[in-house]
C-alpha cells in the first residue's frame, strides 16, 4: 500500500537515458529545467535552449553535464544552425513558451502573433531541424509540452489555439516519421506550481487553496510531475506509443464535481 502512495511529486521514476542527447527548449526556468535534471539524472546529457541569458547561466551548475545555449526558437535561421552545430538528438522536448496576461480584445495583433510563433510555430521549427538525422538513424522521440487550455477554454486565447496546434503538430508527426522510428507525443499540463505561481502566491496567500479545490488529487502539479511523464514518452517504455496526447492534470479534465455541488447545494472538501 505505501507503494502506491509512493511519489507525491517526487523524483522516484527511474528511467535510463545513457549517452543520449536530450534537447530541451526553455530549459532554463520552471519545469523545462527540472526536465533538463531529470533526463540528466538518467545519464543523458541535456542540451538547454533558452532567451532568458540570466537563467542560463545558473543552468550548468543546476544541471549537471549540460549544455547551456542562447537559442530564440522563433528564429528559423537561428534554429537550423543550432541543429546542424549540436545535434543529432536522441530526444528533443518542445517546452518554451510564453503565455500573455493580455485581454483578447486589446492585445495587439503582434503579441497574439508572437504567443502563436513561440507556442506553435517554434516547436515546428525545432522539429524539422532535428528530424532529418533522427529518419537518418531510425530512432528519435519528440515529446511537445502542451497544456490543458488546449482542450477547454480557461482564458489566454492566443495561448490556448497555439496549444491545440501543438497536438495536432503530434499527431502528423507521428504519423508521418513513425515508418522512420521517430515517435512524437504531447503532455497536456494542468497547473504546474513554477515561478509563476510563487508570485501569484505571494500577492495572494488563498490563491491555491482555492485552486487545489478543482483538481481531484486535491493539489497542483510539481515541475517533477510533468518531468515524469516527459521521460517517460522519451523513454523505450513508450516504444509503442506515438501520436499521443497525455493529460497530465491531477484529473481536472476528467470530471468536476464542483459543478455538481454547486447544484445540489453540496460541499464535498
Ligand atoms: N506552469 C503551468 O502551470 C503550466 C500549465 C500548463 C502548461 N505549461 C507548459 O509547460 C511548459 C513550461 O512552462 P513553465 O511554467 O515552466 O514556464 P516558464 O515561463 O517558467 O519557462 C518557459 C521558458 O521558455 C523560455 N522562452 C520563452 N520564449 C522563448 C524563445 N523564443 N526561445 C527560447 N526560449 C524561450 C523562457 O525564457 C522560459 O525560461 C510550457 O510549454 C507551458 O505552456 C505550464
Amino acid at each position: 500500500m505505501d507503494a502506491l502512495r509512493l511519489n507525491p511529486g517526487g523524483g522516484d521514476v527511474a528511467f535510463d537515458f545513457g549517452g543520449r542527447r536530450v534537447l530541451v527548449t526553455g530549459g532554463a526556468s520552471g519545469i523545462g529545467l527540472t526536465i533538463a535534471a531529470r533526463f540528466a539524472a538518467a545519464g543523458a546529457h541535456p542540451v538547454v535552449v533558452d532567451v532568458d541569458e540570466d537563467a542560463l547561466a545558473a543552468v550548468c551548475g543546476l544541471v549537471p553535464g549540460a549544455t547551456a545555449i542562447r537559442l530564440d526558437v522563433t528564429d528559423a535561421a537561428a534554429v537550423t544552425d543550432f541543429a546542424a552545430a549540436h545535434g543529432p538528438f536522441d530526444v528533443a522536448v518542445n517546452n518554451a513558451m510564453i503565455c500573455g496576461d493580455d485581454d483578447f480584445l486589446s492585445a495587439t495583433p503582434e503579441q497574439l502573433r508572437r504567443e502563436v510563433d513561440v507556442n506553435l510555430v517554434a516547436p515546428m521549427l525545432v522539429t524539422r531541424a532535428v528530424l532529418p538525422a533522427m529518419v537518418d538513424r531510425g530512432a528519435g522521440a519528440i515529446v511537445n509540452v502542451s497544456s490543458i487550455n488546449a482542450l477547454q477554454h480557461l482564458g489566454n486565447e492566443a495561448y490556448s489555439a497555439a496549444k491545440a496546434g501543438l497536438q495536432s503538430l503530434t499527431r502528423s508527426v507521428a504519423t508521418e516519421y513513425g515508418r522512420h522510428g521517430v515517435r512524437c507525443n504531447a503532455i497536456a499540463l494542468g497547473t504546474v506550481d513554477t515561478p509563476y505561481w510563487s508570485e501569484r502566491r505571494a500577492a495572494d496567500p488563498g490563491v491555491l487553496d482555492r485552486l487545489e479545490r478543482w483538481y481531484p488529487l486535491r493539489r497542483i502539479g510539481t515541475p517533477e510531475d510533468a518531468a515524469a511523464a516527459v521521460l517517460f514518452f522519451a523513454s523505450s517504455a513508450a516504444r509503442w506509443i506515438t501520436g499521443a496526447v497525455l493529460t497530465v492534470d491531477g484529473g481536472f479534465t476528467a470530471g468536476n464535481l464542483r459543478m455538481s455541488d454547486d447544484i445540489h447545494g453540496e460541499r464535498r472538501d
